[in-house]
């Protein structure tokens, strides 16, 4: 047994002797952190949680006599104790020697509290790894030093990236079997520093151990003194998880209507994602009816304010229809509504999914009839390749991004903004087993961007008359003049001026004008640089329909990005677009501040505020330049207007 390890007394276990009352009070304001941990049969996943959990205390008397016997029968330590045996509960699994299911594990330190998701490692049990990972924060990654950076050392990363997970711990176990060597250790930490770029991890810490020695899991390793860094334990209870919280995007699926009497109406719900607020405007989904939050209550009576995840009731200051299966949310930061998405799913049945079949899809509160319209590519979890041709159907354990329509709209984010309203879980309509399950990476798009067709039995159908024979009629040739600039800098009143000066000429023109736009069409929208583009995108799109029904249209956005604006004229087409780059400094824009916009940005009320706390990317070649801090908005209209021919 090791010594050291044993007499390590957590404070935990001290106070618990002298003073159990006090313990349990700290104990319940203690944050939470789960973690898994990947690794296969013969990484010492076992051993390694079996001595975090002994050496932190966590273990019955009586477990460890039972562990005790067991490792003079089963154990690979000969007569020594076995740590591994604590945890490889089930007797299939010692008899195989593998893990086979998701155990959780629960232990504490005086810092924080934890939950293991202890998940198999072979390659048919992507599943459970799924299921293990979806609700950590954390994965500590198994690598046995003996031989580096494997095959599914790469799959258990890709999925935790899947799988949100922010943090990694990559634990090169079995120091003891490569004579303790540091430049074993660099070469590893190479290898996956080398592969790991295309993953979204936000940090990633290396520590070299031996899970069954106890070297650098609670106390610094004697035998590895070159290795400067913190220990297992000590970084696990202080890596900071608190930003990973989506505190932002007030989410409240409501679960059920509370009715005792005709007085009280109250909706429950365990809050998804953000924080709510007594008096808050909120808005139901998909109605889209709004009110205010009266009163909020939790477990112990009324609330002010209440944050994820907790589970509370909320009454409203109207009468306004909410159900079971709608979702509360800020009126000015709303999800999605919609009845498609795409999402990355991962299969989880022997019976394979087949593209066009209807499943079950379970969405926070909601249960809706979907269909799998379309699997795009596979994902080979080895290798993180797509698959060439679209594979039409999904085997046990494969993962795929896939096309999803539902029977009616729900209320979602994407699963990297929110990982409760952006995941789902596909069941079978006769069974109710749970056969998949999804992470939304957005609405509708196929692989260069294009929009995808809902459906292949979507088809054209063409008019009797040609857009040529409607600029005739209306006498005028069709384009649109496409305005950019920075808030401030005239867009709007230089296409308002435009607008009246073309039809003082007989010329039909509209105006599509970034806050119109999104008050309606796009009212779902932010300011992220995804829903920047999708904004821009609808508007080029109705830009290319009214310019095919023969009108000049004006648009008046910020539309930032090259990107996105060339993006446009694709859609528009490079003959009929007039790009017009309305340039005014942001100091001048600043000083206008029309909307008094600038200075809560400023005082950082609005976020991604282009210009102060988001990027404006001006034209590389625009058509027109109008200098609408000097000019006058009459001369800037001349401009344009002799550019329009
Ligand atoms: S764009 O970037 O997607 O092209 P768009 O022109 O539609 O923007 O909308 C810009 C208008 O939205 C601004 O004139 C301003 O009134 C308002 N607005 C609100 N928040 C922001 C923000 N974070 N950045 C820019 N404009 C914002």
């Amino acid at each position: 047994m090791h010594r050291q390890a044993h007499n390590y007394q957590t404070p935990d276990r001290t106070l618990i002797e002298a003073d159990i009352t006090t313990y349990l009070r700290r104990h319940e304001s203690k944050d939470l952190l789960r973690f898994l941990t990947c690794g296969s049969v013969d990484d010492g996943k076992s051993t390694l949680i079996g001595r975090l959990l002994y050496d932190s205390h966590m273990i019955y008397e009586d477990q460890l006599e039972k562990v005790a016997k067991d490792s003079k029968v089963f154990g690979t330590t000969g007569d020594d104790f076995d740590p591994a045996l604590l945890t490889d509960g089930l007797k299939a699994e010692r008899e195989q020697g593998i893990t086979i299911d998701v155990a959780y594990r629960y232990f504490s330190t005086d810092k924080r509290k934890f939950i293991i998701a202890d998940c198999p490692g072979h390659e048919q049990y992507t599943r459970n790894m799924v299921t293990g990972a979806s609700t950590c924060n954390l994965a500590v990654i198994l690598i046995d030093a003996r031989y580096g950076v494997i095959t599914q050392t790469k799959r258990h990363s890709f999925i935790c990236s899947l799988l949100g997970i922010k943090h990694v711990v990559v634990a090169i176990n079995k120091m003891d079997l490569v004579g303790w060597s540091e430049s074993c250790y660099e070469e590893i930490r190479r290898d996956y520093n080398s592969f790991v770029t295309r993953l979204s991890f936000a940090d990633i810490q290396f520590i070299p151990i031996c899970a069954l020695k106890g070297d650098n899991l609670v106390e610094p390793s004697a035998h590895m003194p070159w290795y400067k860094g913190i220990t297992l334990l000590h970084h696990i209870e202080r890596v900071n998880i608190a930003g990973d919280r989506n505190l932002i995007d007030m989410r409240l699926p409501v679960q059920c209507v509370i009715r005792p009497d005709l007085n009280f109406r109250g909706f429950s719900g365990t809050l998804a994602s953000g924080v709510i607020r007594t008096n808050d405007e909120v808005m139901s989904l998909p109605s889209r009816k709004c009110s205010r939050i009266k009163a909020i209550y939790g477990a112990d009576g009324i609330l002010d304010q209440a944050f994820a995840p907790m589970a509370i009731t909320v009454t409203l200051t109207d009468e306004i229809d909410v159900s079971r299966g709608n979702m509360l949310v800020p009126v000015h930061n709303i999800p999605r509504v919609g009845n498609e998405f795409e999402a990355m799913l991962v299969w989880m049945h022997e019976e394979p999914a087949r593209q066009g079949a209807t499943y079950l899809i379970k969405h926070t509160t909601n249960m809706v009839p979907g269909v799998l319209s379309h699997i795009r590519y596979t994902i080979d979890v080895n290798t993180m390749r797509k698959s060439e041709e679209p594979p039409g159907r999904l085997e046990l354990n494969e993962i795929a991004r896939a096309h999803i329509i539902l029977h009616r709209s729900i209320a979602f984010d994407t699963y990297a903004k929110n990982r409760s309203t952006g995941a789902f879980i596909v069941v079978d309509r006769l069974t109710n087993a749970t056969v998949g399950a999804g992470m939304i990476i957005d609405r509708v798009t196929s692989e260069n961007g294009a929009p995808a067709p809902v459906s292949k039995h979507i088809v054209k159908s063409h008019s009797l008359v040609t857009s040529e024979e409607r600029e005739q009629i209306l006498g005028q040739k069709a384009a649109t003049l496409w305005l950019t600039g920075l808030s401030g800098s005239g867009k709007s009143t230089i296409a308002q001026a435009l607008e009246r000066r073309l039809a003082d000429q007989g010329r039909a023109a509209y105006i599509l004008d970034g806050d119109n736009v999104r008050h309606r069409l796009n009212r779902d929208l932010g300011f992220s640089m995804e829903d920047r583009a999708e904004n821009i995108r609808r508007i080029a799109e109705v830009a290319r329909l009214m310019n095919d029904a023969g009108l000049i249209v004006i648009t008046a956005f910020i539309s930032p990005y090259r990107k996105d604006r060339a993006d446009a004229a694709e859609i528009i087409g490079a003959e009929r677009l007039i790009e017009v780059y309305v340039n005014a400094d942001l100091e001048t824009c600043e000083k206008r501040d029309p909307k008094g916009l600038y200075k809560k940005a400023r005082a950082g009320e609005i976020m991604q505020f282009t210009g102060i706390s988001a990027p404006y990317e001006p034209p590389e070649a625009p058509a027109v330049i109008v200098d609408s801090a000097a000019s006058s908005v009459e001369h800037c209209v001349e401009q344009i207007i002799t550019a329009l021919g």
